[in-house]
């Protein structure tokens, strides 16, 4: 049975959120006289036709495609769409979609509130990361000098449509790697969903219509009340400084990991740290780690890759006074931030990463 997607306006933001509600959408997008829809290449051969026939009623008048994947998050990419819009004369009063993944919404948002000083856009996302995490927060930007989200702002769309209908497009491994932020609300802010997830693969689960809605309404939350991460959006950063350290030197030897599978690595290493200095007790660190295990491979990394990584991470915005300021989880369900961490703590957990026994494998 089909249930009625979740409806929400915010001061800035409405969204509409669950199956059906891409066809929920039509009154909205009926107020635009001229629409422009950004893809990639994917998302062009699988979502577009499902956008088409679930709104037959609505013309697009441009569709823009890009090549798709994160090194296409870029200046030549902004100005190539740019190029277009101007070229078709696209006034400011035009609508701008964005129909894809994390680079689409994000390169996308990126150029829809820049070009004549901001033109409205929606996010439709098409993946499980996008839906949980990317799409929402208003978070636009590209990658720059090799840094990732080096140029952008924050800018929200007018409204973000999240219909699990697209998820029938992805592949296996896109599916992983949103999961480790579902499984990331679980940890930081939601007991009750990490129990709908525990002890299962991603594989292995179909009620995704639930899981989706419950992810995204934790995120929605969360930047509701802090929109530019001052303070408690900070929280989402659980996994992500050890995890980002992971990504990174993966992409440096040209052997790129999902965000997903790095975040899930450096999940692992942050439980343990908050399992040092907050005293969680053991038995729920190992459950949470057993959780990640049941999901994600297990990196083959060495000790000898630590010193790296820890430079990885010294690099990061967030070094103070020689020290990493950390999102950590208190308890199952609770998060803080702006957690000092010491270097030699952070090796220990990359130690304890490297030399546990992993009995899911
Ligand atoms: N992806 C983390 C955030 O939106 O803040």
């Amino acid at each position: 049975m089909s249930k009625s997607p979740f409806l929400l306006d915010t001061k800035s933001v409405s969204y509409v959120i669950g199956e059906g509600a891409l066809a929920l959408s039509e009154k909205r997008l009926k107020k635009y006289r001229r629409i422009i829809i950004l893809v990639d290449e994917n998302t062009e051969k699988h979502c577009l036709p499902v956008f088409r026939k679930h709104l037959p009623d609505i013309d697009i008048n441009q569709v823009v495609v890009i090549k798709s994947g994160e090194k296409q998050k870029n200046l030549d990419q902004s100005i190539y769409i740019w190029d277009k819009l101007t070229k078709q004369k696209v006034a400011r009063d035009a609508l701008f979609i964005n129909l894809g993944g994390g680079v689409v919404t994000d390169i996308g948002g990126f150029v829809a509130s820049t070009y004549k000083r901001g033109v409205s856009f929606i996010n439709y996302p098409t993946t499980l990361l996008g839906m949980a995490d990317a799409a929402i927060g208003g978070k636009t930007g590209i990658d720059f000098e090799g840094y990732k989200n080096q140029v952008g702002l924050f800018a929200n769309p007018v409204s973000v449509v999240i219909d699990p209908i697209f998820l029938h497009t992805l592949e296996d491994i896109q599916w992983q790697s949103g999961f480790a932020e579902v499984m990331k609300y679980g940890l930081i802010m939601d007991r009750d969903l990490w129990y709908i997830l525990a002890g299962k693969n991603y594989r292995d689960i179909d009620e995704w219509n639930n899981i989706i809605t419950r992810a995204a309404r934790d995120k929605i939350d969360i930047v509701q009340y802090d929109a530019l991460e001052k303070g408690i959006r900070k929280n989402l950063n659980f996994g992500h400084t050890i995890g980002h350290a992971i990504e990174s030197h993966y992409l440096n030897r040209d052997h790129p990991v999902t965000h997903g599978q790095a975040i899930a690595a450096g999940m692992i290493c942050e439980t343990w740290i908050s399992s040092r200095i907050f005293e969680m007790d053991c038995t729920r660190t190992q459950e949470i780690v057993s959780m990640i295990d049941l999901n994600f491979s297990k990196f083959d990394l060495t000790e000898d890759m630590i010193p790296e990584l820890i430079d990885l991470m010294r690099q990061d915005k967030k070094v103070r006074e020689g020290k990493l300021k950390f999102s950590l989880i208190r308890k199952l369900g609770k998060a803080t931030h702006d957690v000092e961490v010491d270097f030699d703590l952070i090796v220990d957990s990359l130690k304890y990463y490297i030399n546990r026994h992993v009995t899911s494998e």
